[in-house]
């Protein structure tokens, strides 16, 4: 199985997966890392990975859709079979979700359905919740929306501070995410409209 990270930023979760795959947890190749942003940190670990790296400029497209229809002939080309967005920073069009329907995850920082968008974790902190969490699930046209493969929570400590829950939630990430990718490529996960079984390892 082929795969190709999509990723906007610090690219944590990019390394952990492709770690993942190098130590053969997952078994499947990580072909190419996408991202739209020239700076971006993750750039730095896909090189130091060895993994292809490459940029697509969304100020060279005239809208989100001519994006979107490049970022799927790349795909296409690099005969893709799964898509893992990691802290990718745009909102996917309809004709990318269908044209990798149930073949496109999302990690967030929250237990959704609960803070859906940016900053999650700085908003359940400061909303006083008690637990908090890291999910992953399939995209779909709305934004952390698609039906959820794995969750997990944490409790959030009396006092606690934004960077040090922030850590805790990205630890968390780290062994989750992979986890999914595994139970991915293993095809242990079943979906049907938005539930969605899974066989264990
Ligand atoms: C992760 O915490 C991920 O959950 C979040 O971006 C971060 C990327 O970190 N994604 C979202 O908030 C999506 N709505 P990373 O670049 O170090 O992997």
């Amino acid at each position: 199985m082929n795969i190709a990270i999509l990723a906007s930023g610090n690219g944590s979760n990019f390394e952990a997966i492709v770690k993942a795959a190098k130590r053969g947890y997952i078994k499947a190749f990580i072909k190419v890392l996408i991202t739209d942003k020239s700076n971006a940190y993750v750039r730095q670990r896909a090189k130091r990975n060895k993994i292809k790296d490459i940029l697509i400029d969304p100020s060279k497209f005239k809208s989100r859709l001519e994006f979107d229809e490049e970022v799927i002939k790349v795909l296409e080309k690099e005969k893709i079979d799964l898509v893992v967005l990691a802290g990718f920073m745009r909102i996917l069009s309809a004709k990318f979700v269908k044209r990798f329907k149930n073949r496109i995850l999302n990690i967030h920082p929250a237990l959704l359905p609960a803070f859906k968008g940016e900053n999650a974790i700085r908003r359940a902190l400061q909303h006083n919740c008690k637990v908090t969490g890291v999910t992953v699930h399939f995209v779909d046209e709305k934004v952390d929306n698609g039906p959820i493969i794995l969750q997990q929570a944490i409790e959030i400590k009396r006092g606690e501070t934004l960077e040090r829950l922030e850590e805790r939630i990205h630890n968390l990430e780290h062994k989750l995410y992979p986890l999914a990718v595994k139970l991915f490529t293993e095809r242990r996960i079943k979906i049907k409209n938005r539930n969605v079984e899974i066989e264990p390892l």
